[in-house]
């Protein structure tokens, strides 16, 4: 079975992380954010992987390509300009890239759904679309499914986990949200559906082909287990101790053992610094006395000084935090720089290279553009 990932949307709320390098490209954890889909999907039997990007694609192929084992195969198209989240499938079926049936994946999703029981589903019913269907709180974000056998249908059952689409409305109004699924990111598609599909220009799956699908072969499956649109700074927070702490299956996260803690050979830490879990500190850190490591992600080559706190926060590599400063609920793109005593207010993120200047303070949910200088 063959996969599309889309992988060109701009991430705009993840700037200031995603203006110099692509959001599938951004490290997560250890390893850049799409690695994580590509395991995740290789577990569920997929050989051929077709990447589509927009700008930067060379740093997506660069991300994946190092330390990569063989399989599965990945291939890549790039858009001239953006296609929006249907043009890049009638663009990779035009280049000859897809098969009668594939998956197609949103490239922000951090997941462990049974996409091997969703295949089945979609065989088993002949369908054109079946969507992966996850239950969220606010659905107001995401695309809102209505299926027959739904939890809120006329008759339905919760248990029924799949069902024909009667309704799909992305980004409803509040008003208009009567159930709490939504479309995953995640659905296996038949081939006869890229003809609803314009060659050249911007077309949007959820808005103007899914709709035109209900009644026609649209359908949805409930899965369970662990679903994160990793689209902001608050969830890649959360997503990184999710990973650390093993709530979603990747590979790290077995690796750990639910002990949430990896302290790499090659870091230095001085006997009265304190590390609290989850962390994760990789090769070439230093980590100085008296500092505090208290839930936080610390990069390749990073170095905290003396009496500095991170916390709750994920420090990319080649980052240097000075000595006593305060980091707390951040996220520094690799090479930013921390002066002495600065403070680092909850929800900022500062940019690649960007360099904060000794003793001041960053209010909390601060951008700060990649190499700028801030005080
Ligand atoms: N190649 C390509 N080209 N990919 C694109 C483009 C484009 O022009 N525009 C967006 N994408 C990719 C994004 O990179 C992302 O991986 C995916 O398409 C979805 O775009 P988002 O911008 O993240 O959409 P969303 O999160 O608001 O909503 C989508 O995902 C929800 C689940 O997370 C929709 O599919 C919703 O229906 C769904 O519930
Ligand atoms: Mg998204």
């Amino acid at each position: 079975m063959q996969a599309l990932i889309l992988a060109g949307g701009e991430g705009t709320r993840l700037r200031p992380l995603t203006l110099t390098r692509p959001k599938p490209a951004v490290t997560l954890v250890d390893r850049p954010f799409i690695a994580y889909m590509v395991d995740w999907i290789a577990r569920h039997g997929i050989t051929d992987v077709v990447i589509a990007c927009g700008f930067g694609s060379d740093a997506v192929r660069e991300a994946l390509d190092d330390g990569r084992r063989e399989a599965p195969r990945l291939r890549y198209v790039q858009e001239p300009e953006p296609l929006g989240t249907a043009g890049p499938l009638r663009l990779a079926a035009d280049q000859g890239m897809l098969d009668d049936r594939f998956l197609v994946l949103n490239g922000d999703l951090l997941a462990d759904l049974d996409l091997s029981a969703l295949i089945r589903a979609h065989q088993d019913r002949r369908a054109a679309v079946t969507l992966a269907l996850h239950s969220v709180q606010d659905p107001s974000s995401y695309g809102l499914v209505r299926r027959a056998g739904g939890p809120h249908a006329p008759g339905g059952s919760a248990t029924a986990a799949g069902g024909e689409v009667w309704g799909f409305l992305e980004k409803p109004t509040s008003e208009e949200i009567d159930t709490d699924e939504v479309n995953a990111g995640a659905y296996v598609v038949d081939s006869s559906v890229i003809q609803l599909i314009p060659r050249g220009r911007m077309f949007s799956i959820e808005r103007e082909v899914f709709p035109r699908l209900v009644g026609r072969g649209l359908y949805g499956h409930r899965l369970e287990g662990y679903w994160m649109d990793v689209g902001t700074p608050e969830r890649y927070l959360e997503a990184s101790w999710d990973v650390l702490e093993g709530r979603v299956r990747t590979e790290l996260g077995d690796r750990l053992g639910g002990a949430g803690l990896l302290v790499a050979d090659e870091a230095t830490v001085d006997p009265r610094a304190s590390v609290r879990p989850p962390a994760l500190l990789e090769p070439g850190v230093s980590v100085e006395a008296d500092a505090v490591i208290d839930r936080a992600v610390v990069g390749r080559a990073a170095a905290i000084g003396e009496g500095a706190t991170v916390s709750g926060s994920v420090v990319l590599g080649d980052c240097r935090v000075g000595p006593r400063a305060l980091v707390e609920g951040a996220i520094l793109a690799p090479g930013a720089v921390v002066g002495d005593g600065a403070r680092i207010g909850a929800g900022s993120v500062i940019g690649e290279g960007a360099r904060i200047e000794a003793g001041s303070e960053i209010e909390a949910g601060a951008r700060v553009d990649p190499g700028r200088v801030a005080s």
